[in-house]
């Protein structure tokens, strides 16, 4: 692939379709977009898309048009503003990052990467992005559409999250002196619009003629995902043996293992064939099943209930091994009340 056609048709595309947003200068206007200006949008962007955080923008914009305003502002206030665009921390990050710009840079936005990453709520996307729109530097900004781009042009066989500094390294080869701002922006837009997650629009784009996943046929399948293992299903019984003092069995389980050392009531062992053989002979009953997932495996319980007694168990009251029981057994109990 020649890194400089890839380049020149996607700047080109981008002069021509740059999506308007707020936020930028577009392409060919001259002059660089104020950097309070791409700094807040960015710190919004992170967890929201460009419409919605569009009116967001505009509110903070007017009512606080300079970093110094933003920096003065009362907590309460800026909070309330920020409600609806999710995660307070960011927005309280964000509130120390432009005190600190007051009080640290005299009310200036540092103009490098490195210096942008020392403000709070300033990560490596957030300083990378500002340096290239706000301040013309060839800084390599990669979100997920960026990634999503390169996996594809590149037809990458190596599953996120493992391939990321691979991504990272392929997208770096094309970020030059020559608009990076531009540059950084046209990848977002063509991530958003063009090379879409799931259908994207291969017919629409500037740069399909160098891309090795559409070439494979199945462009869409990049960039490949790493399969989360799947859980496998146990089976058991729970036996809810109660005395006449409605007061319920329970056993201390062993302490290894799961819930090791935890009081239960008396099961089968989980497995995909558990041995239903009941603890104590006693006229058992059904009283449904309840599932419950753990981190290694999803559990369907069946639950009997029987009048009984004995001294092999640990006897307690209703309320209290609700309260003290693990969730498993505690849904257990409630289901073999409700029968
Ligand atoms: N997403 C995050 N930053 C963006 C930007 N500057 N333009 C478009 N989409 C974005």
């Amino acid at each position: 692939m020649k890194v400089a056609d890839v380049r020149s048709a996607l700047l080109d595309w981008y002069d021509a379709h740059a999506r308007a947003l707020p936020w930028r200068t577009p392409p060919g206007a001259g002059g660089r977009p104020d950097p309070y200006r791409v700094w807040l949008s960015e710190v919004m962007l992170q967890q929201t898309t460009t419409a919605h955080a569009a009116p967001y923008f505009a509110a903070f914009t007017s009512r606080w048009p300079t970093v110094a305003d933003l920096a003065a502002a009362a907590d309460g206030d800026v909070m309330a503003a920020w409600a609806g665009l999710g995660y307070y921390a960011r927005a309280r990050n964000m509130l120390a990052g432009a005190r600190a710009v007051v009080r640290d840079h005299g009310g200036v936005f540092p103009d490098t990467e490195a210096a942008l990453l020392t403000l709070r709520g300033v990560g490596a996307y957030t300083a990378a992005a500002v340096a290239a729109i706000a301040f013309g530097r060839a800084a390599n900004v990669v979100d997920g559409n960026v990634e999503r781009v390169m996996a594809r042009l590149f037809a990458v066989e190596t599953a996120v999250p493992a391939a990321r500094p691979e991504l990272k390294r392929l997208a770096a080869m094309f970020v030059t002196d020559n608009r990076p701002g531009d540059w950084a922006q046209a990848l977002m837009d063509l991530g958003a619009t063009v090379c879409r997650p799931k259908s994207p629009l291969c017919n629409h784009c500037p740069v399909a003629f160098a891309c090795e996943g559409l070439k494979t046929g199945a462009p869409e399948r990049y960039p490949l995902k790493t399969k989360k293992a799947e859980r496998p299903h146990r089976r058991g019984v729970a036996w809810v043996l109660r005395d006449n003092y409605d007061r319920v069995a329970l056993v201390r389980r062993p302490d290894k293992g799961l819930l090791g050392g935890m009081l239960g009531l008396p099961t089968s062992d989980w497995s995909e064939a558990p041995d239903a053989t009941p603890p104590v002979a006693a006229d058992w009953q059904d009283a449904g099943a309840v599932e419950h997932v753990f981190t290694h495996f999803s559990l369907t319980l069946t639950v009997r209930v029987a009048r009984g007694a004995g001294d092999d168990w640990i006897w307690t009251e209703e309320a209290e091994a609700l309260a003290g029981l693990p969730t498993v057994f505690a849904k257990a109990l409630i289901s073999s009340s409700r029968s």
